[in-house]
C-alpha cells in the first residue's frame, strides 16, 4: 500500500512516498481505510528533526507522520466491541490517553510523533485509539478534528467558559478558529488577532465580535483591553508561545486565564516574564490536545450546535508535498486537508 514516511531531518525533501506492506489486525484491533487527513503546525517540525520543545513526542526517521486522519472501518479483531466494517471514524492524538489526566506514558502515544502516524492508505488503531465522526461529517471535515479541535474543546472547557464571557483567539490557524467556533457556540463573545484584516473579514463572518490586526498594532493588548472597557478577556487561546505570552498575560483579566498552547513566535531561548500571572492572580494552563473522553464530548457539541470546520484547501494524496508548502506558507484560515 501506498504510504508517506520522513526518511530523515532535512526539511520537506525529507518527506517522500513509500510502498509498505498491508497492515495486521491483531484481535483488538480495527484496519481503517484512510480517506482524509489534516495538517497541523506540529507536522512542518517533524521534517526538520521533530517537535524541538518535547523529546517524548519525537521519534528517529524512519516514520510515518500526521496526526490527523479520518477513514471507514474495513475489518475488526475478534476481540474488538466498539466499531463494526462501515464505521466513519477517526483516531486520537494521544493512543493510550483515553480519560482523565494526561500521564507521562501517554505522552508516549502520539500518533506521528512518538509512534508512526496515519499518513497511508490503511492503518491498524487498537480499537481504543479510534471515535466516530460527527454524523453529518465527510471524512474530510472528521480529518480537521484530532488535534486542533480537540485542543481548542479542551482550552475552552478546562476553562469553564460561561455565556457572556470573552475568550481571545491569536491568529487565524486551525487551533484559533475552532476555538473561535466553539466560543461562539458557548454563547462567548469572541476577540482574534490576525495578521491580515481579510482574514479578519473572514473570521468576523464566523462570528468574531472584534478583530485586531497585530501586524498594524503590535502593542494588540492594548486593543485588546480597550475592547474589553479596560478589564481584559476571560480566557486566551495562546498560540503564540515565547514571543506573544508576556502580551498575552496582559491580556488578561484579573483572576482570569491563559491557556498556553503553541510555539509559533519567539526563540527557544527566550523567557518572557511570568510575573504578571501573580499580580493579577491569573491561571496558566498548559493544554496538551486531550483526551479521548474530550473528543467524545466535543462530537457531541459539534452535532447539536452544528458545528463545521473551516477547511482552506484541499489537495490530493499524491500532493502532499505541496499540502506541507501551503501549511508553511501560512496564507490559510481554519484548515488544510489532503483527501483520496
Ligand atoms: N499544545 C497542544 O496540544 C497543541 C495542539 C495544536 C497546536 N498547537 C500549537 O499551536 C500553534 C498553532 O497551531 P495550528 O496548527 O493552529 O497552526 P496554524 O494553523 O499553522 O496557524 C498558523 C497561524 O498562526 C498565526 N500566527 C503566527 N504568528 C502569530 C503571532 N505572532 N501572533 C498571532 N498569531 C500568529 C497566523 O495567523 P494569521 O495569518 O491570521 O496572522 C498563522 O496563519 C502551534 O504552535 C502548534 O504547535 C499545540
Amino acid at each position: 500500500m501506498k504510504s508517506y514516511q520522513i526518511t530523515g531531518p532535512n526539511g520537506l525533501d525529507a518527506l517522500v512516498p513509500v510502498d509498505r506492506p498491508e497492515p495486521e489486525i491483531g484481535p483488538h484491533e480495527v484496519l481503517v481505510e484512510m480517506r482524509a487527513w489534516s495538517l497541523n503546525y506540529r507536522d512542518l517540525g517533524m521534517p526538520h528533526g521533530g517537535y524541538y520543545r518535547n523529546d517524548k513526542v519525537k521519534r528517529d526517521p524512519p516514520m510515518v507522520p500526521l496526526s490527523d486522519g479520518a477513514g471507514e472501518v474495513i475489518a475488526v479483531g475478534d476481540q474488538v466491541t466498539r466499531f463494526r466494517p462501515g464505521d466513519r471514524v477517526a483516531g486520537i492524538f494521544f493512543q493510550t490517553w483515553l480519560a482523565g489526566d494526561l500521564t507521562d506514558a501517554q505522552i508516549g502515544s502520539a500518533l506521528g510523533g512518538a509512534i508512526d502516524g496515519v499518513l497511508s492508505e490503511r492503518v491498524a488503531f487498537h480499537q481504543d485509539g479510534l471515535v466516530r465522526l460527527p454524523e453529518s461529517y465527510s471524512f474530510a471535515q472528521g480529518a480537521t478534528l484530532p488535534c486542533a479541535a480537540v485542543t481548542a474543546w479542551q482550552a475552552l472547557t478546562l476553562g469553564n467558559l460561561q455565556a457572556g464571557q470573552t475568550v481571545l483567539m491569536l491568529g487565524t490557524g486551525g487551533v484559533s478558529i475552532f476555538a473561535l467556533q466553539f466560543a461562539k457556540a458557548f454563547g462567548a463573545r469572541a476577540i482574534i488577532t490576525s495578521s491580515s484584516d481579510k482574514k479578519l473579514q473572514t473570521a468576523k463572518e464566523l462570528g468574531a465580535d472584534v478583530g485586531i490586526n497585530y501586524g498594524n498594532h503590535p502593542e494588540w493588548q492594548k486593543e485588546v483591553l480597550e475592547a474589553t472597557d479596560g478589564v481584559g478577556v476571560d480566557n486566551v487561546i495562546e498560540v503564540g508561545g515565547a514571543g506573544t505570552f508576556e502580551r498575552s498575560l496582559a491580556s488578561a483579566k484579573v483572576s482570569g486565564r491563559v491557556s498556553l498552547i503553541g510555539v509559533l513566535t519567539g526563540q527557544p531561548d527566550q523567557n518572557p516574564s511570568p510575573m504578571m500571572t501573580l499580580f493579577k492572580r491569573l491561571t496558566v494552563q498548559g493544554i496538551y490536545v486531550g483526551s479521548r473522553e474530550m473528543f467524545e464530548a466535543m462530537v457531541r457539541a459539534i452535532e447539536v450546535n452544528s458545528i463545521e470546520p473551516v477547511i482552506d484547501q484541499v489537495f490530493g494524496f499524491d500532493q502532499v508535498k505541496e499540502a506541507y508548502q501551503s501549511m508553511q506558507q501560512a496564507g490559510h484560515v481554519g484548515k488544510i486537508v489532503i483527501e483520496r
